[in-house]
């Protein structure tokens, strides 16, 4: 049974992970941070404008989250990162004390292709708010973060869409390569307790995959991230290229699948030694209406729902989804009322923190493969 707040033990004050239970491949562990410490596997929710949208701090909290995602993009075009740091750092500004891991920015680069410019040095977006130029650097990106006072940094790095071409992969794996190196040095500036992860790339490639994890190993980061996944790539693909990388990172440090994903592809991904997820998938889909849950998903535009008295799951830690009938959150999201989009958002956002308390414990009782077959057998039974 785990404490409601994970001990850091007699771990050092700094950055550090400990893995405390392993089953196959799938491990279970603490992330210790100096702003507090990350129970592994972990869902990080998205906060991408120093809110995790439509929900309270307090809430985020209550569901067992541990650590939350901020972006270096969205927050250096608004308010701006030295703005932030004037008011105390994102932690004091969006009022979550606990751990914050902030994207570096080069999801963006992908996302908003339309709207950049690529070179050697860095990247320069024209602001998708007015228009204005932004430059980001591997070093400026850093900067930022450490204005955001971020505990767990990111790499500027070269995500591309999928499928490409092989040139066009190769490419951005060796320039994310040479930009982890100019990260890394100007990390090192930055006050102690902090990390920084190099970021995997390499797209649906084997070899590429491979050799962008040697070299970052190489680089000896406290973390990994894997970059450049669910990037329009079927999931077998996904788990391929997640297996094809694990041998050649370090074991004993955190390993971050960037951006991932459905229920299932966390499942996948745990089972193939991945510790930490951040995506938008509960916290977009909540806000229009559907919702993930222990029997798969429900969308509540649907009319199905609309004299449905039961409650999503009464079984659920959540209050949204054992308080309300399902005929009142598809009233809510038909109307387009505030309240539906919140109340799903929180019921998605405890599903992934139970899915996640989950898969710890089954990982630490050695049963972790039952586990999988159990949730998804679940998610089979539909909406009944
Ligand atoms: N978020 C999802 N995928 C990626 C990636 O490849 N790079 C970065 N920086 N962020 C991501």
């Amino acid at each position: 049974h785990e404490p409601s707040t994970a001990s850091a033990g007699d771990a050092p004050a700094g950055f550090s992970f400990r893995i405390d239970g392993r089953d196959g491949a799938a491990r279970t562990g603490v992330i210790t941070t100096p702003r507090g410490a990350i129970r592994t596997p972990a869902f990080m929710p998205v906060g991408t404008q120093a809110t995790v949208k439509g929900m309270y701090m307090d809430q985020v909290r209550a569901l067992g989250a541990d650590v939350i995602l901020g972006n270096t993009y969205h927050l250096m075009l608004r308010p701006g990162a030295e703005r932030v740091a004037g008011l105390g750092g994102l932690h004091r500004f969006g009022g979550w004390s606990g751990p914050i891991l902030t994207d570096s920015g080069g999801f963006q680069v992908m996302s908003l292709s339309k709207l950049r410019k690529l070179s050697e040095q860095g990247v320069t977006f024209a602001s998708h708010i007015d228009g204005s130029r932004f430059e980001l650097t591997p070093e400026r990106s850093i900067e930022i973060q450490g204005l955001l006072g971020s505990d767990i940094q990111m790499q500027l790095d070269e995500c591309v869409a999928l499928p490409n071409e092989r040139a066009v992969i190769d490419k951005a794996m060796r320039l994310s390569i040479r930009w982890a190196e100019r990260s890394r040095r100007a990390f090192e500036s930055q006050p102690k307790g902090r990390a920084l992860f190099g970021i995997v790339q390499g797209g649906d490639q084997p070899d590429l995959r491979v050799e962008s994890a040697r070299a970052l190993a190489a680089m000896d980061f406290p973390g990994y991230s894997i970059g450049g996944l669910a990037v329009g790539e079927p999931q077998d693909v996904m788990l391929a290229m997640i297996e094809t990388v694990m041998p050649h990172l370090p074991d004993d440090k955190p390993h971050y699948l960037m951006g991932v994903g459905t229920p299932d592809d966390l499942i996948g991904a745990i089972a193939r030694g991945v510790d930490m997820f951040d995506c938008v998938m509960p916290t977009r889909n909540g806000r229009h209406g559907q919702a993930f849950s222990r029997f798969g998903k429900l969308n509540f535009r649907n009319a199905r729902h609309a004299e449905d008295p039961r409650p999503v799951d009464e079984t659920s830690s959540c209050p949204a989804a054992r308080d309300y009938s399902r005929a009142y959150l598809h009233h809510l999201i038909r109307t387009e009322e505030m309240l539906g989009s919140m109340l799903v958002t929180w019921i998605n956002l405890a599903y992934y923190q139970d899915l996640m308390a989950g898969a710890r414990a089954a990982i630490a009782a050695g049963r972790f493969t039952d586990y999988a077959a159990e949730v998804r057998a679940g998610w089979q039974r539909g909406d009944l």
